[in-house]
């Protein structure tokens, strides 16, 4: 047999980012990330260490090849090891201060009368992420009249890529799924919803946005006001977006809600990052339109600034508020 099939007990460690972009990464965010992504795996989180900013994964030795799918697509995940343990067998071995890879413990020591061998078997593509950055990827707008290619730094709407992906995991859907993006920016969800392979469908207020985020959707991106979508009920498998925090713009958000609650699926989720003070009116209209709050995961974005992602789910048809309502757009 193999040495890499001779052990005991296998687990694997997913070990979280501590940090991207501007800011710190919450330990609960990541995990809440990972069990939304992991759903449709035969995975358990048996034990964690927030301070380490890892997990430990059961999981049957056969699932090693979809944990390793899995991987590409969490935003806050930065390493997997294996860990295989050898009962008793540490009797006797002499105790050696672990080897690391960056913060990532491999090689073999002695845990009690066990031998643990770590090995790293994936770590995030980093030059991938940051080639996706907000302020390094370019960015197609409409500036006096010409489409120009500008670096997005200049704009000040800036979600790391990292929070989009955390975002769409939360969303629960599985490829193929319809998302939209109704506060779609320079298009930070609808690129990452198209690396997933989801259907994207977005727009922003902001006429001079539409050529780059036709760019990024790889389809039409519209101007509208996310107040009054031009989109049937109940298409949209998902909503996923950020909407503005100028204090100026949140009348229109508050009036999106309702509007984001007739456009999604009945068990649809929307996934609406927010900064923290600025969330009551919001989801007040939210939960009035009918969606109910399922989850809410911090992140730390720069300057010091929390903002919470609010999981809002409409519910199910038997019982869901919205349903009876007339379309004008069906
Ligand atoms: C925080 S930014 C979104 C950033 C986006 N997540 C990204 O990755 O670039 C909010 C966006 O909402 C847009 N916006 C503001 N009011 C709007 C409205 N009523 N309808 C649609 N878009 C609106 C702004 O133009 C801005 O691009």
């Amino acid at each position: 047999m193999p040495e890499s099939e001779r052990f005991d007990r296998r687990t694997w460690v997913v070990h979280f980012r501590t940090s991207r972009g501007a800011g710190g990464v919450e330990h609960a965010t990541a995990r809440a990330e990972l069990i939304a992504a992991a759903r449709h795996l035969p995975v358990a989180i048996v034990h964690e260490h927030a301070a380490f900013n890892r997990v430990w994964l059961a999981a049957p030795p056969e699932c090693e090849a979809k944990l390793l799918a899995l991987m590409p697509r969490l935003g806050y995940a930065e390493a997997l090891t294996r860990v295989d343990t050898h009962v008793g067998a540490g009797v006797g071995v002499q105790h050696r201060p672990p080897e690391k890879i960056e913060r990532w413990l491999v090689g073999e020591y002695r845990r009690g009368d066990d031998l643990e061998v770590h090995t790293l078997i994936w770590r995030a593509d980093e030059e991938a992420r940051r080639a996706r950055s907000p302020h390094l990827r370019q960015f197609k707008m409409r500036l006096d009249g010409e489409v120009q290619r500008t670096l997005s730094r200049r704009q000040h709407r800036r979600l790391s890529c990292c929070d989009a992906m955390v975002m769409l995991n939360l969303a629960r859907v599985d490829d193929g799924a319809l998302v939209v993006d109704p506060f779609a920016g320079i298009g930070g969800i609808v690129l990452e919803a198209r690396r997933f392979g989801y259907r994207c469908v977005c727009g922003d207020i902001f006429a001079a946005l539409a050529p780059g985020l036709r760019e990024m959707a790889g389809g039409p991106a519209a101007v509208w006001n996310a107040a009054a979508l031009p989109l049937p009920a109940r298409c949209a498998d998902a909503v996923v977006t950020e909407p503005p925090y100028e204090a100026e713009a949140q009348e229109e958000v508050i009036r999106a809600m309702p509007e984001i609650a007739r456009i999604l699926r009945p068990g649809g989720r929307a996934v609406i990052m927010m900064q923290q003070p600025l969330i009551g009116p919001p989801l007040q209209a939210a939960t009035e339109a009918g969606l109910r709050e399922r989850e809410r995961c911090l992140v730390r974005r720069a300057r010091g600034m929390r903002a919470p992602i609010l999981v809002l789910e409409r519910p199910t048809a038997d019982c869901d508020p919205v349903a009876g309502e007339p379309d004008e757009h069906e």
